[in-house]
């Protein structure tokens, strides 16, 4: 066997090799010279065919070839993985403007809690905060809502197994934010001007309820408080929420923990009160309210031949999607960022 064409084989791959400029080349190389019937691995095949003396000459050459190209090729791929970072390193502008972090904001829900809170906290309500997981007297009970009462059905309560007060009853997760009316009166006196915003629980999902959602609660005990002091204040608060072109009307109701007891409507958004598909006849109900019961006043330990007062209950996600024209609860507690963002 010719040991100069040895050799000349070993100098042509390396001299291919240092030419090589990406990783698919080099491997082409590496296929021809020692793949399965690669240059060098054909040597390898003959070398049983050579007499001893030479086939052990020609054995320890041919090896050592297969060595140097295989860590030539190694070393060549080394470099070239560098030199496309450094190439990568080259493109990066150091003199362009920094990019701004995005920010993220408040949730469209707190939004509304700020905007809701500065609005009533201007008339001199104070926003409180009360228990989640609430007794039923609270919810229920001292509302003027004994058990069995068929007026409890309306609020389609989770109640809580196992968690029970003697005297307040099963453990319920607050189904409305009226259940702070009671906390309240038992921890402040008259004047009172309360604004409690809250997480409320009901048994309940389609494009206008979810089973968790908020409801933000006003109560005013005083002396010689009156409807006109319930339909000032939700006037005050309708034309600073939603413009000052809307106008407020409160309609007779029932509720066990009111008397007398209104649905709160305002004129429509759409329409402006004329009368449209949307709200049939100029008008859209907001909420509830009415002037508190004596017999609540009494449970809150206030004594009601000297103290009146009002409460009203507005569903918060309910205003807010009215304001901003959602038809669609469920997209106020998806993550939609596209939905999100526009807030
Ligand atoms: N709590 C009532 C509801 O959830 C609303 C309300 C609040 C009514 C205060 C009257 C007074 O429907």
């Amino acid at each position: 066997m010719n040991l100069l064409k040895i050799q000349n084989l070993k100098n042509q791959a390396i001299s291919s090799i240092i030419e090589a400029k990406d990783k698919d080349e080099l491997e082409e190389i590496r296929v021809n010279y020692l793949g399965r019937k690669g240059e060098i691995t054909q040597l390898i095949k003959e070398l049983p065919s050579l007499e001893v003396d030479e086939r052990k000459e020609v054995g320890i050459l041919v090896n050592e070839i297969k060595q140097i190209i295989q860590n030539s090729i190694e070393e060549q791929l080394a470099k070239i993985s560098h030199q496309s970072i450094e190439k990568k390193e080259k493109s990066i502008d150091v003199t362009a403007p920094g990019k701004k972090p995005k920010f993220g904001h408040l949730h469209v829900i707190s939004q509304a809690t700020q905007e809701i809170t500065n609005i009533f906290e201007k008339i001199g309500f104070t926003l409180v905060n009360y228990p989640e997981v609430e007794w039923d007297w609270y919810a229920f009970e001292g509302l003027n809502m004994p058990p069995d009462h068929p007026a409890r059905d309306e609020w389609e309560t989770f109640f809580i197994k196992n968690l029970k007060n003697k005297k307040y009853g099963q453990a319920v997760l607050t189904p409305h934010t009226s259940s702070g009316q009671l906390r309240e009166m038992k921890v402040s006196k008259p004047p009172i001007r309360m604004l409690n915003i809250a997480k409320c629980y009901r048994r309940q999902s389609d494009t206008s309820h979810a089973p968790m959602f908020y409801q933000f609660e006003t109560l005013v005990i005083d002396k010689g408080i009156n409807i006109t002091h319930l339909k000032g204040t939700l006037d005050y608060f309708v034309k600073n929420y939603f413009g000052k072109d809307r106008e407020t009307r409160i309609r007779p109701f029932h509720f066990q923990f009111t008397e007398p007891s209104f649905e709160v409507d305002i004129t429509c958004l759409v329409c402006g009160g004329k009368g449209c598909k949307v709200c049939k006849e100029g008008w859209m109900e907001i909420g509830g309210a009415g002037m508190v019961h004596p017999k609540v006043l009494e449970n809150g330990g206030i004594d009601s031949k000297k103290y009146t007062g009002f409460a009203s209950g507005f569903g918060l996600e309910r205003v807010l999607m009215m304001k901003y024209g959602i038809d669609d609860i469920r997209l106020l507690f998806g993550n939609n960022f596209k939905f999100l963002n526009q807030f």
